[in-house]
C-alpha cells in the first residue's frame, strides 16, 4: 500500500451508522479528515441487518457525507465494526510438538498450533469464525510468551480466543457493504474496536474492561496482557432506560422520554434535589426529577450487575488494574461512572477517551464516533504491520541493512 492512504471506518449501530474518514501518512500518523452519522431508521436491529434497503441507504448517506466533508474521492481501506446478540466468544487451547531438528519454532508452527486450537471449537452448522485472537503461548519450561516465533522448544501450546457469529449475519453485512459500493471491507468485532480506540497499551497490559452501552445492546471486552480474554453481549442498552421512563411515568411518547432522559436524567437520584419538578408541556403536568432518576438508577444497577457477572465469568476480577472504560451513547447518562464504581467495586471507572488519532476534535472527542475511530485505528495498525513484514521487518537490522 502506498502512503498516504485514505481509510474508512464504519460502525453499524441500531440508532446510527457512523462513517469516519482518516488519512494515514508516511510517518504512521492518523488524521481524521471527515465524519458523518446517518440513522438506519430501524434497518438494523440488535446488530443485525433486518432491512437491506434502509441500511444501505444510511451507509451511503454517512459515507458520502464523510467523503464530502473530507474532500476525498478515493478509499484505500475499509473496516466495519460488527456485533450483536448472536456473537459468541470462546477460549481454546491446544499444543503441538515442534518437529524441526533444531526445535526452532517457525511462523508455520505458530499457525499450526493456532489452527489446531481453533479446530477444537464445536461450531453449529451455520456459524463462522470471525476472529482468531492469540492470547498466550507456552513452551515446556517457559510460560506466557507473546510471540514464540524463533524461540526454541520441544512443544508449543497456544491459548486463543475465537469470536463466532452466524454466517448469514456476517454475509448480510458484507452484502450491504458491496451494495453500497464498498468492496473489500474487513469486518471487526465491536469490542475490539472500542478497545483499540480507548485503551492505552498499559491499560490493556494491566487488565482493563471496555463496556460499550449502545441503544439496544451492551458489548464488553476484558483485556489482559494486551489480549482479549473475555467478551460478552448483554441485551440492554440506552433504549431500555428510555422505555422504562415512558412506561412508568407516561411522559408523552418515546421521543419525549428520550429527550427528557438526555436533558434531565441521572443514574444517582441523590444528585437531584427531592423537590425539583420537570414541566411536561404537551401533557400539561409536572413530574418529579428525582423519581425519574430512581427509574434510571434501577435499570443502571441491573445493567451494571450483569456487567459485573461477566467480569466475574472472565475469572480475572483481581487482575484488572487498568480500569473500566465506558463507551457508547448509553454511557453518557450523568453519574453513571460513579454508580459503576460502586456496583462493579472498581476504583477506576471512566468515560473512554480516544487516543492516537488526530484531526477534527468534534469527532475524536465525541463518544458516538468511538467504535468507528477504533476500526480505522486497527486497520491502520494492520496495514502498517503488513507493510513492515513485506519490507522484511523494521527491526534495527531492517533499518540499517540498506546502508551496507
Ligand atoms: N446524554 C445521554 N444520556 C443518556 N443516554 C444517552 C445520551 N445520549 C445518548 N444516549 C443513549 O445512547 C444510545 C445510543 O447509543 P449508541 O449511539 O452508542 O448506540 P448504537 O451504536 O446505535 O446501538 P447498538 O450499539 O445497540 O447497535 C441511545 O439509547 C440514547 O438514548
Ligand atoms: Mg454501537
Amino acid at each position: 500500500m502506498v502512503l498516504p492512504a485514505v481509510l474508512l471506518g464504519l460502525d453499524l449501530g441500531a440508532s446510527k451508522i457512523v462513517a469516519v474518514l482518516a488519512l494515514l501518512d508516511e510517518s504512521g500518523a492518523l488524521n481524521v479528515t471527515g465524519a458523518s452519522l446517518a440513522s438506519p431508521e430501524g434497518g438494523i436491529w440488535q446488530g443485525e441487518i433486518n432491512d437491506m434497503e434502509l441500511t444501505t441507504r444510511a451507509i451511503n448517506r454517512a459515507v458520502e457525507e464523510a467523503m464530502r466533508t473530507a474532500g476525498q474521492t478515493r478509499l484505500e481501506g475499509i473496516r466495519v465494526c460488527v456485533g450483536g446478540k448472536q456473537f459468541k466468544g470462546e477460549n481454546l487451547r491446544d499444543s503441538i510438538t515442534i518437529s524441526g531438528a533444531d526445535k526452532v519454532i517457525t511462523p508455520g508452527d505458530r499457525d499450526r498450533v493456532l489452527d489446531q486450537a481453533t479446530s477444537n471449537c464445536k461450531l453449529a452448522k451455520e456459524e463462522q469464525v470471525l476472529h482468531r485472537l492469540p492470547q498466550m503461548f507456552h513452551i515446556k519450561g517457559q510460560r506466557d510468551i507473546r510471540n514464540p516465533v524463533n524461540m526454541v522448544g520441544e512443544s508449543l501450546e497456544a491459548e486463543v480466543r475465537i469470536i463466532v457469529a452466524p454466517a448469514p449475519v456476517l454475509g448480510n453485512i458484507r452484502r450491504a457493504m458491496e451494495l453500497s459500493g464498498l468492496q473489500g471491507a474487513t469486518l471487526h468485532y465491536a469490542p475490539l474496536a472500542s478497545a483499540e480506540a480507548v485503551l492505552s497499551r498499559e491499560d490493556a497490559e494491566n487488565g482493563a474492561v471496555v463496556v460499550d452501552i449502545g441503544d439496544q445492546l451492551t458489548h464488553l471486552g476484558v483485556y489482559l496482557r494486551g489480549a482479549l480474554f473475555h467478551s460478552a453481549v448483554i441485551p440492554i442498552g440506552g433504549m431500555h432506560f428510555t422505555r422504562d421512563l415512558e412506561i412508568t411515568k407516561h411522559l408523552g411518547g418515546i421521543s419525549v422520554a428520550e429527550r427528557i432522559k438526555r436533558v434531565y436524567g441521572t443514574a444517582i437520584p441523590s444528585q437531584v434535589p427531592p423537590e425539583e419538578m420537570i414541566e411536561l408541556e404537551d401533557e400539561g403536568r409536572q413530574v418529579s426529577r428525582r423519581e425519574l432518576a430512581e427509574v434510571l438508577h434501577a435499570r443502571a444497577v441491573e445493567l451494571l450487575n450483569m456487567v459485573l457477572a461477566e467480569i466475574g465469568r472472565s475469572g480475572l476480577i483481581h487482575e484488572l488494574h487498568g480500569g473500566v472504560h465506558l463507551v457508547g451513547g448509553g454511557s453518557l447518562l450523568p453519574h453513571l461512572p460513579i454508580l459503576a464504581q460502586n456496583v462493579l467495586q472498581r476504583p477506576r471507572v471512566l468515560l473512554g477517551r480516544v487516543s492516537g488519532i488526530q484531526g477534527l476534535p468534534q469527532v475524536t472527542a465525541n463518544p458516538l464516533y468511538t467504535n468507528a475511530l477504533g476500526a480505522v485505528k486497527s486497520l491502520a495498525r494492520d496495514l502498517q504491520e503488513s507493510a513492515s513484514k513485506a519490507r522484511g521487518g523494521d527491526g534495527l537490522w531492517g533499518k540499517f541493512k540498506n546502508f551496507f
